[in-house]
């Protein structure tokens, strides 16, 4: 209760959120209520029961389905603040949301509507908790890198709300190369840019967002640790890597949390950083992610310190704001 109790007054900064991860059962429930969509489920019980996940596909599967409530502005909005709230009792001072567009406007959903919802709860919370943030677009990787050209044609009113660009959903077979293109238009754009890579792809892939998509961040790169060259250029560049431990177990990509990197990313000289990626689904918030990982590995306070650390200056915050949380 001592490490609890430290890690719940250590402020941090979440990096990896997918704010769509972040549908509660219960509010799945009511926004079906709400905009009279079925869903396959009799009960709160029976949904988490559901959330019984062998590899990453076998989530994204439910994901993408729970996603299917989602219709209106106020929707978004409703999912964005209920995150936000949770997020300030974890002491999160900074939030970095990804959202999946393609989720959306392929079930004709309207890209207005998504961004205006996230964006008014954004604002909110920096209103009623302080709390800072920056907002992510990610490309569908399963998908083709026309439909992400188009999605980011979509994004192009919005260039003032949207901070950064990332790539996620079904890694093996869909590796970093197949959307060069659309990256190199997003970085002259300005976007900061992201992407999940190495959490069930190969050290290949990593290497593919660094050379060909210029990451800023390694969303995950849990698989860099198979080549000690890659793990080299990470320490040497300063990479920031945005781990996600109670995902990692919940997908199997790692059989137990005491055989977890992150000790070993960190004695490695990685800048990681604790989130909690889709905590709907994987059963916890960011505090719980820290926790469980904190145990599972033993770790001290000062490298409880140094991931809290990791996570605002890995941020996309600008030099004078991280100063002011560090
Ligand atoms: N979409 C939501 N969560 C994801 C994850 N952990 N990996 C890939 N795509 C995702
Ligand atoms: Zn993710």
């Amino acid at each position: 209760e001592e490490r609890a109790a430290f890690i719940a007054g250590l402020p941090k900064a979440e990096l990896h959120l997918h704010i769509e991860g972040s549908l509660e059962p219960e509010l799945m429930f009511e926004l079906a209520q709400r905009n009279r969509v079925a869903i396959p489920f009799g009960s709160v019980e029976e949904v988490r029961a559901a959330y019984a996940f062998s590899n990453l596909q076998d989530f994204l599967d439910i994901y993408y389905q729970g996603m299917g409530v989602l219709h209106r502005e106020q929707d978004f909005y409703d999912l964005t603040a209920a995150y936000c709230a949770r997020a300030h009792a974890d002491a999160v001072r900074h939030v970095e949301i990804f959202f999946d567009p393609q989720g959306h406007t392929a079930r004709g959903i309207a890209f207005e509507t998504v961004i205006t919802g996230i964006t008014r709860a954004l604002d909110d919370a920096a209103a009623s908790y302080g709390m800072t943030s920056k907002l992510i677009l990610c490309f569908l990787r399963h998908l083709s890198e026309a439909d992400a050209e188009a999605t980011l044609d979509a994004a192009l009113p919005w260039l003032d709300r949207i901070d950064g660009v990332g790539l996620d959903s079904s890694e093996v077979g869909h590796p970093p190369a197949k959307f060069e293109r659309v990256f190199a238009r997003a970085r002259t754009l300005g976007f900061k840019i992201v992407a999940h890579a190495g959490e069930e792809g190969p050290p290949e892939y990593v290497h593919q967002a660094l050379d060909l998509l210029k990451v800023d961040r390694i969303d995950h790169g849990n698989r860099s640790l198979e080549d000690p060259a890659l793990v080299a250029r990470l320490a040497a560049d300063g990479m920031t890597l945005t781990v996600c431990p109670l995902s990692n177990l919940k997908l199997c990509v790692v059989g137990d949390l005491a055989d977890h990197p992150l000790k070993t990313m960190l004695d490695a000289g990685l800048k990681a950083t604790v989130n909690s990626d889709d905590p709907s689904y994987f059963g916890g918030y960011v505090n719980a992610n820290y926790q469980a990982v904190a145990d599972a590995l033993d770790l001290s306070k000062a490298e409880l310190v140094t991931l809290a650390r990791n996570s605002f200056t890995g941020s996309f915050l600008d030099d004078a704001a991280k100063a002011r949380h560090l």
